[in-house]
């Protein structure tokens, strides 16, 4: 049966946790499901890793409506979150509706957003119309000009009050997931207490309701020096499915992420 909203929130409520992956293809979606990954997130990271861009930033509606339904069609029980690529959230409630109704059709059953308080009213919009949302904040990388790079944010009190207030905000604007990037652990589970939704995270501490990575990242396909969040899980495994499940394994235990892959 395929997994829903409702079915995330209950694993929440539960307090058993949630694992999720980027995907962005048929095999991979069959594969990770069958691993028990609980939901496929067709992130727009797959300009960096599929396209070989620099950024997230060139990445189109059209090429995420692809890769969605791709990852649809092999797909019959998790859940298919898709990210709203550059350009399609930052324009008018109404025009955003309208791609992001172009992943629902391609098989999406959530669509997520970067972006805090400037977000609250296209969020409201689209959820009040019928389309799930997944919030996105901490590091945002489709903002990573304006970041000055790929940081860690939430350090200051100042920056972790506004990602609480933001997380609040966009939770009582509808979103029904939040997930956070990069942030200092104990930011996350504090963000994790205050939301009655659940949350998702990666460099964000073991606090969560639940963790995602990159595939391609877990999989030990990362050119250059490994980020601190990340672990390859595929050393000892044997087989890609067996890394995949042994990823599902740790997040569900609580395991991953250890100390060594957070922020402080
Ligand atoms: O695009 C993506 O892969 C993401 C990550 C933060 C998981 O949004």
């Amino acid at each position: 049966m395929r997994k829903t909203l409702t079915t995330l929130q209950t694993l929440r409520n539960k307090g058993e946790k949630i694992a999720v992956l980027t995907c962005y293809d048929a095999s991979f979606a069959t594969l990770m499901e069958n691993s028990g990954v609980d939901v496929l997130l067709v992130g727009d990271s797959l300009g960096m890793v599929v396209q070989g861009r620099e950024s997230t930033l060139p990445v189109t509606i059209e090429q995420m409506a692809y890769h969605t339904a791709c990852v649809a069609s092999g797909a019959r029980q998790a859940f298919i979150m898709a990210d709203m690529p550059f350009g399609t959230s930052q324009v008018s409630p109404r025009e955003t509706f309208a791609y992001a109704a172009q992943l629902m059709a391609a098989g999406a059953q959530m669509v997520k957003l970067e972006g805090g308080a400037a977000m609250v009213e296209t969020v409201h919009f689209l959820t009040s119309r019928g389309i799930a949302v997944c919030g996105h904040l901490g590091l945002t990388p489709q903002s990573v000009n304006q970041l000055g790079g790929y940081r860690v944010q939430g350090k200051s009190d100042a920056d972790a009050q506004q990602l609480i207030a933001d997380a609040l905000a966009l939770q009582q604007a509808g979103a029904g997931m939040m997930l956070m990037e990069a942030i200092p652990a104990a930011l996350a589970a504090q963000v994790t207490a205050q939301l009655s939704i659940p949350t998702i995270g990666i460099g964000a501490g073991a606090g969560c309701s639940g963790q995602v990575l990159v595939v391609y990242d877990m999989l030990g396909i990362y050119p250059g020096k490994k980020a601190r969040f990340v672990k390859d899980f595929m050393p000892g495994a044997g087989s890609i499915a067996q890394a995949v499940a042994n990823y599902v394994a740790e997040v569900k235990a609580g395991t991953f992420p250890a100390a060594e892959h957070s922020f402080y």
